[in-house]
């Protein structure tokens, strides 16, 4: 038994999570952590909301709502839609709480410590009227290049040029409107990766397992241009962790915070104290998952995340730990992800264009989404979400190939012998040729869940179900039972101890259709099927089952048109 630690990367606060968004990391990192634990391995499986930064600070102020209140209502929604998609976290947490805030000026002291923190003077707008300084968005005017007057101060929404605060015409304060706006100095701390470089290059080297897109996006910023560029790690703003160091004031600071992305990653080790402290667990618990010198050298960590993030992860989250000059866990394995695209376009948090999380749910159950998304998984590429895509994939191997299986067999076994598995007869060349057969794709089935390639798996659990569907068409125990019931006993005692092969071996993907299969076949055991040839004849003769309810409902036309034209548009 080995001991996984997974990390999926954490989604931001402001708003439900597009498909795209659940499909670049929450999903997959599932779908792993469920097959783990089902070989039996020890796995912790974390993940958490991301709190801090502008947008938080700017979707609280849209929704009228003070941001720590915000921050709370949407963490309890995003919770509630991540269990609803069967996401088995073991914890969801926050950045937010007092285990992440300790932690990140934990860190920063032991950089600052150890030399890898420099204190840079910067010049930045100051509003007199709001009494703070203003992040480049916060500020707006008139363009210099179009004359639009609402541009911001890191770009024109218009005519889209890249801008600075000071570019602008007329500039004012987005919070107020008040144009009594001064350029002040004000200090900032940077976080020196270019002394951590050779470091990280030489780690980043040893990982000779990695996908190509993580290596290659990490290999670009370590080299490109002049090199991995030393990151300023603290803003002024009042929404994030105090900037102290350790538990010391950290002068010169007072009044700042951490940048976002300094102490969301912190999060996942955060996240796992929290999980510790919300079941009555001690230090020793989560540190076993993160201190080497407490137990977590023998532990794999892997992380799932989109390409976006892949730099942050690559190196600055590592850059932290290996500067912190304690022994904490660096990830072994990084499962980057492309971007899915809607419908010939993009999705779109801020636009609302595409599916959220909250109206999938409300056309369909969960099972559904996350087989096509999983078995359409951006992996090599970006991938594409189409209406007639998602039906065509539902349709054909969900319900005729799955669902149907197991309501032909079970239906017919009913009408046939009642509902308990038949007597008589013993397995033939046909089916030894199945269970063979059967056995090979179940190899080929966890080396690819192992290697977490997620669309051949999921063509491979697809060839599982095909087997069995094929097998029963050509045994055609209908036919047999006509002039020989024992031959056609044999074929269904089979076909029936496929179904809970097939339940155990789909709940990665589709846990609730599978929870069915297993109640309907009144399953005994729900351990990974190591043979074939034994899991085949665990419901042995005299076995009673009862018939599912169908289990996927197919797709008609009209559905789908409708869906096509509720989700052209973009969401209020
Ligand atoms: O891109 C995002 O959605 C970020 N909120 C991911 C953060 S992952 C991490 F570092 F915690
Ligand atoms: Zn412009």
């Amino acid at each position: 038994m080995a001991r996984i630690l997974i990390t999926s990367a954490i989604p931001y606060i402001n708003g439900i999570k597009h498909l795209g968004n659940l499909v670049g990391s929450q999903l997959p990192a599932d779908l792993f952590a469920r097959y783990n634990r089902a070989r039996g391995h020890e796995v912790m499986f974390i993940c958490a909301t991301d709190e801090h930064g502008t947008p938080a600070e700017l979707a609280a102020a849209k929704a009228g709502k003070p941001v720590a209140e915000y921050c709370a209502e949407m963490h309890a929604i995003q919770s509630d839609i991540a269990d609803r998609f069967g996401l088995s976290f073991d914890h969801f947490g926050r950045s937010s709480s007092d285990r992440n805030k300790a932690l990140t000026q934990h860190f920063a002291g032991q950089l600052a410590d150890n030399g890898y923190i420099a204190e840079v003077a910067e010049k930045q707008v100051y509003s007199n009227a709001d009494g703070r300084f203003l992040p480049d968005r916060y500020i707006e005017g008139t363009c210099p290049n179009c004359g639009y007057d609402k541009a911001r101060g890191d770009q024109c929404e218009n005519c889209t040029k890249q801008l600075d605060p000071t570019d602008l015409i007329n500039p004012r304060s987005a919070i107020s409107g008040s144009t009594d706006l001064e350029v002040r100095e004000t200090k900032h701390l940077f976080l020196r990766q270019s002394a951590l470089k050779d470091q990280l290059d030489a780690w980043i080297d040893s990982k000779t397992d990695w996908p190509v897109l993580t290596t290659s996006i990490a290999k670009k910023w370590l080299h490109d241009g002049d090199g991995l560029q030393d990151r300023g790690i603290t803003r002024d703003l009042d929404w994030g962790v105090p900037v102290k160091r350790g538990s010391e004031d950290w002068p010169g600071m007072e009044g700042k915070v951490f940048y976002v992305w300094f102490d969301a990653p912190i999060e996942y080790i955060a996240g796992t104290a929290e999980w510790a402290d919300a079941n009555g667990k001690s230090d020793a618990d989560w540190e076993r998952w993160w201190r080497t010198d407490k137990g977590a050298d023998d532990v794999r960590y892997v992380q799932f995340m989109g390409k976006d993030n892949v730099p942050f992860h690559t190196l600055s989250f590592p850059a932290t730990i290996m500067g912190s000059g304690e022994p904490w866990k660096l990830v072994d394995y990084i499962k980057s992800f492309n971007y899915l695209n809607y419908d010939g376009g993009q999705f779109s948090t801020s636009q609302g264009r595409g599916v959220f999380m909250d109206q999938a749910l409300e056309i369909l159950p969960a099972d559904y989404w996350r087989w096509w998304l999983l078995s359409h998984a951006p992996e090599t590429s970006d991938a594409e979400f189409t209406w007639e895509n998602f039906q065509a994939g539902v349709n054909k191997d969900l319900a005729d190939v799955l669902g149907n299986f197991v309501s032909r067999v079970t239906k017919f076994c009913r009408s046939k012998f009642g509902e308990e598995v038949p007597d008589g007869g013993s397995y033939g060349p046909e089916e030894q040729a199945l269970i063979s057969d059967l056995q090979s794709r179940l190899e080929a089935y966890q080396a690819h869940l192992d290697a977490i390639e997620v669309r051949k798996a999921a063509a491979e659990l697809r060839a599982i179900w095909v087997a069995g569907n094929e097998y029963l068409q050509a045994a055609a125990p209908w036919a047999a039972f006509k002039t020989d019931p024992d031959r056609a006993a044999a074929i269904i005692r089979l076909s029936l101890n496929l179904i809970p092969v097939y339940a155990v071996l789909s709940a990665p993907f589709i846990p609730d259709a599978s929870e069915k299969m297993l109640r309907a076949m009144k399953a005994e055991t729900t351990a990974w099927p190591e043979q074939m040839h034994s899991a085949l004849s665990m419901l042995s003769a005299g076995h009673a089952f009862e018939v599912p309810d169908n289990l996927f409902t197919k797709i008609e036309d009209a559905s789908r048109m409708e869906w096509q034209e509720r989700f052209a548009g973009t969401r209020a």
